[in-house]
């Protein structure tokens, strides 16, 4: 006989709303495991219109209420928040045994190390594969797929709005302020875009690949994190002069020291990288293994129907009994992420330097390069701009961090130079 599991959905916005809508259209949507049919459902408000009939569930004020119901057999977490409801919610129904979905990604990002340890310790399963890159596959290709490897490397675009942000002021040559105000007047962008802009949601997403990839407790608090609020149509334009596209990426390695890096922060691509070629709202990963040279995939990172497709797929497994420990190894065997030694990191940069329209300023940016140690690839300068300012416009070889740093600061104090330098480095081949 065909098993009924009773799906308890707790958030219906737009993903809560997009889940209930498509299982109350297609409850066999996985055959080998049952019947998935939403029972009960939670929301702030009980009479905010839908685009579905909410009274065709029993409705609960409280999500903890609805985890630990009876007629909860699997409890959807989807209000959002690392903290508050979401997190006592799925406290709740992972303390007793219950089965946990969520596309949650701030509240696995922050607590997805204890709440692996509560769901090891009652045997509940904790999925969230609609917490990372939407509907794009990720979070089930690190945790199942790549495990035959060791994976050295991940890394990608992975914010939608940042990536729609940038691609419209290259496209339509438009500030930065006027795009995100767009933005937020469509819908595109949330009324405080902090969490998208300042790459704190890119970082939250980075994290859970990383504690995915390397077998790690996910450590939020260890994420180097720049946002795209800096990035100036100047940079846009003088890179694409360059040959590069200004992306916000996200990575994680392992370092030489046995820790995991992770960082957010606005990169250049060169315009046939495949992430430069990602436009719009879409994410992009790139997945370098061991084994596996190799992966990049690409696809939607948001919207209703991506990622309640993402939140079935990872019904089914919970209904089929397909389920991996949390984060690949025993929760209790997690180590964090540990430190890195961030200056000893070495790339490649971009460097923009505002000068005053003297003889000698080139010059003394040169020498001052030169004397720190930094050896010049590239260089571009551009004619006088306005009142007597001249970008000088650079890429670099490879360079540690610690160094490049210390020559930006040295150049902040040539008296020729007009403004701190903008640095933005340049994302590997
Ligand atoms: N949107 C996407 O494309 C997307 C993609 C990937 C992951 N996610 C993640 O999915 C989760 C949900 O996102 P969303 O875009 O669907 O959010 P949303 O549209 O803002 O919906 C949030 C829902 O949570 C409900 N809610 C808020 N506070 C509550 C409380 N105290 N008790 C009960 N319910 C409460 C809201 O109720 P009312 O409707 O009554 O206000 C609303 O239905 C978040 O973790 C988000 O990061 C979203």
């Amino acid at each position: 006989m065909t098993r009924v599991w009773k799906i308890g959905v707790a958030g219906l916005g737009t993903v809560g709303g997009g889940l209930i809508k498509y299982l109350a259209e297609f409850p066999d949507f996985a055959p080998a495991g049952g019947r998935a049919v939403v029972t009960g459902v939670c929301a702030r408000s009980r009479s905010r219109p839908r685009d579905f009939d909410v009274k065709a569930y029993a409705w609960h004020d409280d999500p903890v209420e609805l985890a630990k119901s009876p007629e909860t057999d699997i409890f959807v977490e989807l209000i959002g928040g690392s903290d508050g409801p979401a997190k006592a919610s799925v406290e709740a129904a992972l303390a007793l045994g219950k089965p946990v979905v969520t596309a949650n990604k701030a509240l696995i990002a922050e607590h997805g190390a204890e709440l692996a340890l509560l769901a090891e310790k009652t045997g509940a399963p904790l999925l969230f594969e609609a917490a990372v890159m939407g509907g794009t596959p990720a979070v089930k290709l690190l945790r199942e797929a790549m495990v035959g490897d060791e994976v050295i490397s991940v890394a990608g675009i992975l914010n939608g709005t940042c990536n729609y942000i940038l691609t419209e002021m290259e496209i339509h040559e438009r500030a930065f302020g006027d795009v995100l105000a767009e933005a937020q007047a469509k819908g595109y962008a949330e009324a405080d875009p902090t969490m998208d802009i300042g790459g704190f949601d890119a970082a939250h997403k980075i994290t859970i690949l990383a504690a995915l990839a390397f077998g790690r407790a996910p450590s939020y608090a260890a994420a180097e994190i720049e946002g795209v609020e800096q990035v100036e149509l100047l940079d846009i334009r003088l890179a694409r002069e360059l040959g590069y596209r200004i992306r916000l990426t996200a990575s994680a390695e392992k370092s030489a020291d046995g820790g995991v890096s992770v960082r957010v922060h606005p990169a250049l691509a060169p315009i046939a990288h495949p992430l430069s070629q990602t436009v719009g709202a879409t994410n992009a990963l790139f997945i370098q293994g061991k084994k596996i040279p190799k992966i990049f995939i690409q696809g939607p990172g948001a919207g209703e129907g991506p990622t309640a497709a993402a939140c079935c797929a990872d019904i089914a497994d919970v209904m089929t009994g397909a389920v991996r420990p949390v984060f690949q190894r025993p929760a209790a065997r997690l180590q964090p992420f540990g430190s890195v030694n961030a200056d000893g990191r070495v790339g490649r940069v971009y460097l923009r330097v505002m000068v005053k329209d003297e003889a000698g300023a080139l010059a003394a940016v040169t020498e001052a390069l030169a004397e720190e140690g930094v050896s010049i690839d590239s260089f571009l300068q551009k004619p006088v701009e306005d009142e007597g300012r001249v970008p000088i416009v650079l890429t670099t070889h490879d360079v540690a961090e610690g160094k490049i740093k210390d020559a930006v600061e040295r150049l902040a104090g040539l008296p020729q130079v007009l403004e701190s330098p903008r640095l933005i480095r340049i994302a590997r081949p």
